[in-house]
């Protein structure tokens, strides 16, 4: 699908962006091993999120869903063999947080997932998952993967890289092992897992980047309302900061601080964006963000800062291209192995609407402001790549061709309506 896009008069209104995926992912896995019924009010309708509930549904859980997904546990043991490949589509947090937690399940079973999903790495999860004593062969380091019944013991596992997915898996193995289970991380990782695991009775305590698992006689079903997920709502603080006329509420927004760099990050280059009615939601915290159009200088973006921005920095990057100065984002490898090779994609893409962005060995500079012209590009069949070029259209001169812009769905299905509902032309 080609979605011609031009730059708007003005930006403005209310909007909650769809609910967290992360959330909406890790509550019907984990829901699917509580005992009782796991209900989350609001939960993502999108193609990663069907993908989980699959996924769960064909281990036995009961699960219905319609806005809100309640699903019936079997118990930290009471889930079955799948009769066939679990089908993960192109979710990699469903692959790899569904491989951590099958693998402690003491049964046979294949998981799988769509070309692209084939593609990306598994070996981070095959080999800590191994040391742990599963039976999880990959296919040269990817999906398929196969599964067969083993014991589980826990591990002391250092992560080589900071991912929330890696950490996630090992944690999930560690509900049915024997004995403690502690990761530690590079750099601060979302820990949306370890909130629920806690919020289903676990005892997972974490001290800066340690997270101590005990093995757990039980988890108990939870109810929570999803909050809107940051990394949607981003592309609008990204759209509102940008446009010289704009002014977004976007409210009931996760604003975990393992998920919020971007605003501090947009806060570091003079955006305007004001956070208010905080609040606690099902261990999560939420606020109604505002922001509005400003003027922005480039920055300099590393380390832990990178990790908690790192599905931003795709819209990051077309927030660059409009910031007078600099901008420099380094240890962002990680962008390399994501729905598409982000870094690659963004010199491509970015070029074509006329930035100035080089890629570096680990991340990229972006020199602005660069006067954006509308041209022809393309999603790379990664959602966020899409939106963020979306977005860059909403600054560009002239129209924007936006091929393959299906591929929203994969988090944020009503991103073109919501945008057009805000934009007034
Ligand atoms: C996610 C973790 C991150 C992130 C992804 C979702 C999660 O991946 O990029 O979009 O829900 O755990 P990595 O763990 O590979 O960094």
């Amino acid at each position: 699908m080609i979605k011609t896009l031009t730059a708007p008069k003005r930006l403005g209104g209310r909007l909650r962006p769809p609910s967290d995926r992360s959330i909406t992912v890790r509550a019907a896995l984990l829901g699917a091993v509580a005992e009782g019924e796991t209900c989350v009010l609001q939960a993502l309708d999108s193609d990663d999120a069907r993908a989980a509930i699959d996924c769960a549904r064909g281990l036995g859980a009961a699960i219905s869903y319609d806005g809100t997904l309640r699903v019936h546990g079997r118990g930290l043991r009471g889930l079955r063999a799948p009769d066939e490949p679990l089908h993960c589509g192109s979710s990699g947090t469903t692959m790899r947080l569904l491989a951590g937690l099958a693998s402690g399940l003491g049964i046979a079973c294949v998981i799988d997932g769509s070309p692209q999903l084939r593609k990306r790495p598994m070996r981070r999860i095959s080999e800590p998952l191994s040391a742990m004593g599963a039976a999880i062969t990959d296919t040269d380091g990817c999906a398929p993967l196969r599964l067969a019944p083993a014991r589980l013991r826990g591990i002391d596992y250092t992560l080589p890289v900071a991912s929330a997915q890696v950490k996630s898996a090992v944690l999930l193995a560690g509900l049915n092992a024997a004995g403690t289970t502690v990761t530690r991380e590079p750099a601060p990782t979302r820990d949306h897992t370890e909130r629920m695991l806690r919020a289903m009775g676990a005892d997972a305590r974490t001290t800066g980047p340690v997270t101590i698992l005990t093995p757990p006689d039980r988890l108990t079903g939870i109810t929570l309302t999803a909050p809107a997920d940051f990394s949607s709502a981003a592309f609008f603080l990204a759209a509102a900061c940008l446009h010289p006329d704009a002014d977004l509420d976007l409210h009931d927004v996760g604003v975990n601080p393992t998920r919020t760099g971007f605003l501090d990050a947009l806060r570091a280059m003079g955006a305007s964006v004001d956070a208010s009615a905080e609040r606690e939601e099902g261990g999560e915290p939420l606020a109604a963000l505002r922001a509005r159009s400003a003027a922005l200088h480039g920055i300099e973006v590393a380390g832990d800062l990178t990790a908690r921005m790192i599905d931003e920095l795709p819209i990051f990057a077309v927030v660059a291209t409009q910031a007078s100065g600099t901008t420099v984002v380094h240890d962002a490898q990680e962008l390399r192995v994501k729905e598409s090779n982000r870094l690659e994609g963004l010199v491509a893409q970015l070029r074509r609407l006329g930035a100035r962005i080089e890629a570096t060995a680990d991340g990229f500079i972006i020199e602005g402001p660069t006067p954006l012209a509308g041209a022809d590009v393309d999603g790379l069949d990664d959602h966020r790549m899409a939106m963020s070029l979306a977005v860059a259209a909403l600054v560009a001169h002239g129209e924007t061709r936006l091929h393959g812009a299906e591929c929203v769905r994969k988090t944020y299905p009503g991103f073109f309506d919501d945008l057009a509902r805000l934009s007034e032309v």
